[in-house]
């Protein structure tokens, strides 16, 4: 192989190998500003930008919103993903319990994606990313 070959191919494995190392961490970035964008759009207004439960709309409501940086407290750091998506989903709840002072919002999500299970669960997984960058309780190992 010639000196020129040899070093262009080593280059392009170089960026492989890179590209192999920097994208996950990418996406988890992605994921997270994707989900404070959701936030700021639909949940900023009870639970506050900071996600301390002080959102310009949080006096008039009967039930405070909670502050969503503590959640850790209830569903551990890392937070137990699947717990919270269904919470904020929603639908499942409301089967079984009746109303409930949170907005639904799997229902909300679904009806604005054309009725796309794939596309109302990336929301969900994306908002959880936000909520689990805001934590500031300490990591407890469990989930
Ligand atoms: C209309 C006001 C309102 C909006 C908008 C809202 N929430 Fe809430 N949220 C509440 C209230 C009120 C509670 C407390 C409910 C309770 O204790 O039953 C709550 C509770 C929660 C909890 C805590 C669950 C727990 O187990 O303690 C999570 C997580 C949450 N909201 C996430 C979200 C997300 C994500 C959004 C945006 C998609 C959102 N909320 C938008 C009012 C709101």
């Amino acid at each position: 192989m010639s000196a020129l070959k040899k070093s262009v191919t080593l280059r392009l494995a170089l960026l492989l190998l890179s590209f192999g190392v920097l994208l996950p961490g990418i996406c988890a970035a992605d994921e997270i500003t994707d989900g404070k964008a959701i936030y700021g759009q639909y949940c900023a207004v009870c639970h506050g930008r900071s996600g301390e439960g002080n959102g310009p709309i949080a006096g008039f409501l009967t039930t405070p919103p909670t502050n969503l940086r503590l959640l850790s407290q209830k569903y551990g750091n890392p937070l137990s993903v699947d717990q919270i998506e269904k919470f904020i989903d929603g639908r499942a709840d409301v089967k079984t319990h009746g109303p409930r002072d949170m907005p639904v919002w799997g229902k909300r999500f679904y009806g604005e994606s054309g009725g796309s299970e794939a596309d109302t669960a990336d929301r969900l997984a994306k908002l959880v990313a936000f909520l689990q960058s805001i934590q500031i309780g300490p990591q407890t190992g469990s989930r």
